[in-house]
């Protein structure tokens, strides 16, 4: 017989509420029958263009050595990441993603009664990742949208370990500049540890040296992933850039072969693609400005946005979710981050943005727009 006994279950996991994840376009052709070479998903703040070239290359090879374990200690990447950032290597973990980072700074640092900080409208996987701990996440508000800084400061408490700050944020897009960010660093008392997720940054036209912290030893630890701009979002390869005092201790706590072989290899090649983060940043311009003026033509209000995603306010979120999701078009509701009349469209290709206005102009009932892509878009 089975035994469904168990030893208590730590009761703060029983609290949490699990990730959701963008849709699958597999599980969404079964679940509606459609061809998944015809469903666009901009549900995940993908690459429109896919991996770089070189990268694919260097998981070829890599894929060819799958037998042999990977370099724990990530030598050659963590250098290559080191030198393009004017850091050691010291400075420099690598994470599964930098979700794993975010799971990383709680080993070390979050305990049951420890509290977070975060933005009311930040990545909900601050919030998870403090949960899992037993920590309690404080949702400060941000009006417009945009973090509120100060009042993330007085939010501050002796249990306060850790205070997030995406840059840009996901899912509102909006960015905080230098000064704003040199501001908040010099109040930030001692007992607390910055971390500026800067997984779009990429994106950015202007981003600020955030690395200048971690170089002047502040508390402050930079997140950045291979998952976004240089598309390898399906190898799970991330980092922390952090100074050496705060990195030895997630060191400790990771997994020694946490980065995958083929992830180190591919995202070695991909720092070396500059033609390929090129061609990604002006992809992502051009459809983010013809969404954007798609979205005013319509008089739909949109927040507007730095990374390659736009929250826009639709309605019924759920309900626009559902009508795209039957017309192939995957997109991100959003009432898991109390946003219930918004949704969250990722930018893809000029090809996927036209799909995506015609399905939402048919999901509206109503004509709209949509602006022509530029010739070398396409
Ligand atoms: C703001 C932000 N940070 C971190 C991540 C995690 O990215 P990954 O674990 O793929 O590096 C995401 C993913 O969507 C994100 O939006």
């Amino acid at each position: 017989m089975q035994n469904t006994e168990l030893p208590p279950v730590n009761a703060w996991l029983r609290a949490l509420h699990p990730y959701e994840t963008g849709k699958p376009i597999d599980e969404t052709a079964r679940e509606l029958g459609l061809d998944p070479a015809r469903i666009v998903k901009l549900a995940s703040n993908e690459n429109p263009i896919g991996p770089s070239p070189m990268a694919l290359a260097a998981m070829r090879d890599a894929a060819a050595i799958a037998h042999i374990y990977p370099d724990g200690g990530g030598y050659h990447l963590r250098r290559a990441i080191a030198q393009a950032n004017g850091v050691s290597m010291e400075n420099v973990v690598l994470g599964n993603g930098s979700n794993e980072i975010i799971e990383l700074l709680g080993h070390c640092f979050l305990t049951p009664g420890a509290e977070t900080i975060a933005a009311e409208h930040a990545f909900v996987v601050y919030k998870l990742m403090s949960e899992l701990f037993g920590a309690r996440c404080i949702e400060v508000p941000d009006p417009g949208f945009r973090h509120d800084l100060r009042a993330m400061l007085r939010a501050i408490t002796p249990a306060t370990r850790l205070v997030f700050i995406g840059n840009p944020n996901n899912p509102t897009g909006t960015c905080i500049d230098q000064d704003e960010l040199d501001d908040f660093m010099e109040r930030l008392p001692a007992h607390v540890v910055a971390i500026i997720d800067e997984a779009y940054r990429e994106f950015m036209d202007e981003p600020p040296d955030s690395l200048s912290y971690v170089r002047d030893g502040r508390s402050a630890v930079v997140m950045r992933t291979f998952s976004k701009s240089q598309g390898l979002a399906g190898l799970r390869i991330g980092y922390g850039v952090m100074p050496a005092h705060i990195a030895q201790w997630l060191q400790r706590a990771r997994q020694p072969f946490n980065a995958n072989a083929m992830a180190q290899a591919a995202a070695l090649a991909a720092i070396a693609d500059t033609e390929h983060q090129r061609r990604t940043k002006a992809i992502v311009d051009e459809g983010r400005g013809r969404l954007e003026s798609f979205l005013s033509g319509a008089g739909i209000q949109f927040v507007p946005s730095s990374a390659n995603f736009v929250l826009m306010k639709v309605g019924n979120g759920r309900a626009v979710f559902d009508a795209l999701l039957r017309k192939g078009v995957i997109v991100r509701p959003m009432d898991g981050y109390k946003l219930p009349d918004w949704i969250r469209v990722s930018i893809g290709t000029p090809t996927q943005m036209d799909t995506f206005f015609e399905a939402l102009a048919q999901a509206l009932g109503r004509p709209m727009i949509a602006p022509t892509a530029s010739a070398t878009a396409k």
